[in-house]
């Protein structure tokens, strides 16, 4: 009988290309695939689980998806459980395996690529600068799901650091008033890509000033990232600082620094 554990995959965030290798290897060797339709592509399933029986997880219950990998399982076929970006941010897979740990059914995560690398990518910038901020935080504006009180956007916002914003560009009026209400301000540059890493992707670049009316402007509603932050400053108005990393006199356990 193979190995019927069952694998929680990340798919990345569209690109097909972008799924790690370990993670295409599983895909290739499943017999189910229980994807997330609304967010992973359908032909990125196609592509590398071809010979899958493949079930779009859309409009499935916790127990159907539960029952469909517990059956794979059960007669010793190889499940996965394909979740967009990387499984652990805002892809509700504790529940998940929550309900495997009850059934004692083994599974295994396979990490992937989240939308705010793809988006970072898109745009070619690093989100961490020296003597900018070496910070980055995650996040979303509550909408159905609620979001703890003292991790309100407008609290967070005190820290000034990068922020990636998930699941809220329908509601950027509102993201953009509790930034300002923090450590940012009119002129802070904005960043909104949506479908980063599909061939349709779009970046819509502004400030806290402007980008909500851009936004609207665009149409972009969904599946899009808000990144905020001054680090977005550095390609238009240059590097205040530089990283000690690769400069010739700092030394670290690679290298020998040579002081002129
Ligand atoms: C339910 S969350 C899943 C996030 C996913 N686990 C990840 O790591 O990217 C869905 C949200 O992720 C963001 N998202 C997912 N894929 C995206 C993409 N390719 N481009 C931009 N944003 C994306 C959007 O904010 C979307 O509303």
């Amino acid at each position: 009988m193979k190995n019927s554990i069952v694998h929680f995959i990340g798919a990345g965030p569209g690109d097909a290309e972008l799924i790690t290798v370990k993670g295409a290897r599983l895909l290739g060797e499943a017999d189910v695939v229980v994807y997330a339709g609304s967010l992973v592509d359908r032909e990125l399933v196609r592509t590398h689980a071809p010979n899958a029986r493949v079930w779009d997880s859309a409009a499935m219950t916790l127990e159907e998806t539960t029952r469909v990998l517990a059956d794979a399982y059960a007669t010793g076929q190889r499940g996965v459980r394909l979740h967009t970006g990387d499984p652990a941010i805002y892809g509700a897979i504790q529940e998940q395996m929550a309900e495997l740990d009850r059934l004692g059914i083994p599974y295994a995560v396979v990490p992937g690529v989240s939308s705010a690398f793809a988006a970072a990518a898109t745009l070619k910038q690093e989100l961490t600068l020296p003597e900018v901020t070496q910070t980055v935080i995650l996040t979303r504006l509550a909408g159905r799901t609620p979001v703890p009180e003292r991790e309100k956007l407008a609290e967070i916002a005190r820290i000034g650091a990068t922020m990636v914003i998930y699941l809220s560009v329908g509601m950027i009026d509102r993201v953009v008033a509790e930034l300002l209400q923090g450590a940012y301000t009119p002129a802070t540059p904005v960043a909104v890509v949506a479908k980063a890493s599909w061939p349709d992707e779009e970046v819509i670049e502004g400030t806290l000033a402007d980008i909500a009316a851009k936004v609207a402007a665009a149409g972009i509603a969904k599946q899009a990232l808000i990144i905020v932050g001054d680090v977005l400053g550095a390609r238009k108005h240059g590097l205040g600082a530089v990283s000690k990393l690769y400069d010739k006199g700092f030394s670290h356990g690679c290298r020998e620094g040579s002081v002129a």
